[in-house]
């Protein structure tokens, strides 16, 4: 099926760190609970996986917030624990409550059980929803694929739920270091198909989700988390249907690892608000676009302050190719759509103004 060309490139333009007009930018979660039009198509869908697996849903959920605001990219609408349930772990949302695993992963028999879910099975659902959005966009803006990363993956896996620290797993690390890079092993070989199966059915970029990178102190950094990505950047590199697209890598916290996580042969990396962009692009030396990084807490402060620190952001990058605005983190569901709407143009605007000073 032929696919109708891109009207609005700069976000692809932007990763690729060539010009452009203005500023692009979108929103992490920026299909989510803070829309009323989320909220009801979620009780429509019943739960949150109802909603995730149907991929009419889940087509109508991620053109939500395009239908209301300028973003330069639609993201898939999913989740990264859609691997784990699909190795067969039983994911649930408790209302309010997160994430659940009916069947957390723990001895050295769960993890030899675990296979690499079939894309064309399991996970054929996300795959159907990836084709949908891209036909419905008509190529409006570019869709991003994503998946958690296998270090993210296995915190909840091995947890079987949300935590602060993530003992479990990390416990695992340090007293059976091979049992956890079997776990690991089978997660990056899950992820690489899972996103070489979304590039295959329609993704233009792809995203790596490593919220919890940043528990680990630097030697287990590389170990646990960074090596796995590595090796996923690898076999999207290798494999000819995500060989072309540009790979974004989000470690939360990870601000001291820019420079190692470059070296991976991605094209971007997602920031949080604690570094300063300048820094950030000191430290990766013009080798990837960067993406970021305001503080998602300043969408609940009144307008102007969202204007301005919107503009310091951007003149923290400075008048460079290759910045993506975003949050430095999630959307969180008390935010005002209209806050949204003023960042969005405001980005736009002041991209503008800064490029031809
Ligand atoms: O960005 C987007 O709009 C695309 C959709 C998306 C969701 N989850 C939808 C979602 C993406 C990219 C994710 C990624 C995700 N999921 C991450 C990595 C990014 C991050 O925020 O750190 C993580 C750690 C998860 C796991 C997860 N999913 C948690 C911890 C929760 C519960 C907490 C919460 O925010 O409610 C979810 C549920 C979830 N995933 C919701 C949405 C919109 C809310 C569920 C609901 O509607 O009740």
């Amino acid at each position: 099926m032929t696919m109708p060309a891109l009207k609005n490139d700069r976000f692809l333009r932007a990763l690729r760190r060539e010009p452009t007009d203005t500023t692009p930018i979108w929103v992490m979660r920026q299909a989510g609970r803070y829309l009323p039009e989320y909220r009801a198509t979620r009780e429509r869908a019943g739960s949150f996986m109802g909603l995730a697996q149907n991929p009419e849903y889940a087509c109508e959920v991620t053109l939500q917030p395009l239908q209301r605001f300028e973003l330069d990219a639609a993201i898939l609408f999913s989740d990264i624990l859609t691997i784990p349930d699909a190795m067969g772990l039983g994911l649930s949302f408790a209302q309010g409550e997160g994430p659940q695993f009916a069947r957390p992963v723990r001895t050295a028999g769960d993890i030899a059980n675990l296979a690499v879910p079939d894309m064309d099975g399991e996970l054929r659902y996300v795959m159907d929803a990836v084709r949908l959005i891209r036909k419905e966009l008509h190529g409006r803006v570019p869709l991003i694929g994503f998946s958690g990363s296998p270090w993210t993956l296995a915190c909840y896996m091995v947890e079987g739920h949300g935590s602060r620290d993530f003992a479990t797993l990390k416990t695992l690390c340090w007293d059976q270091p091979r049992l956890a890079h079997q776990l690991l092993d089978t997660l990056a070989q899950s992820v690489s198909a899972y996103l070489v199966a979304q590039a295959a059915a329609g993704a233009q970029a792809l995203m790596i989700f490593d919220t919890w990178g940043g528990l680990l102190g630097p030697a287990p950094f590389r170990e646990f988390s960074l090596r796995p990505m590595a090796q996923i950047v690898a076999a999207l590199k290798a494999d000819p249907a995500s060989r072309g697209l540009p790979v974004i890598l989000f470690s939360k916290g990870a601000g001291a690892h820019l420079a190692a996580l470059a070296d991976t042969g991605c094209a971007a990396l997602s920031v949080d608000w604690t570094i300063d962009l300048a820094d950030a692009r000191a430290a990766v030396a013009g080798r990837v676009a960067l993406q970021g990084n305001l503080d998602p807490a300043i969408l609940r402060a009144n307008p102007e302050v969202i204007r301005r620190q919107a503009r310091t952001v951007i003149d923290s990058y400075g008048n460079h190719p290759g910045h993506v605005f975003n949050l430095g983190h999630g959307i969180t569901p008390e935010v005002d759509p209209e806050h949204v709407k003023l960042l969005v143009d405001e980005v736009h605007a002041y991209g503008r103004t800064l490029r031809a000073s």
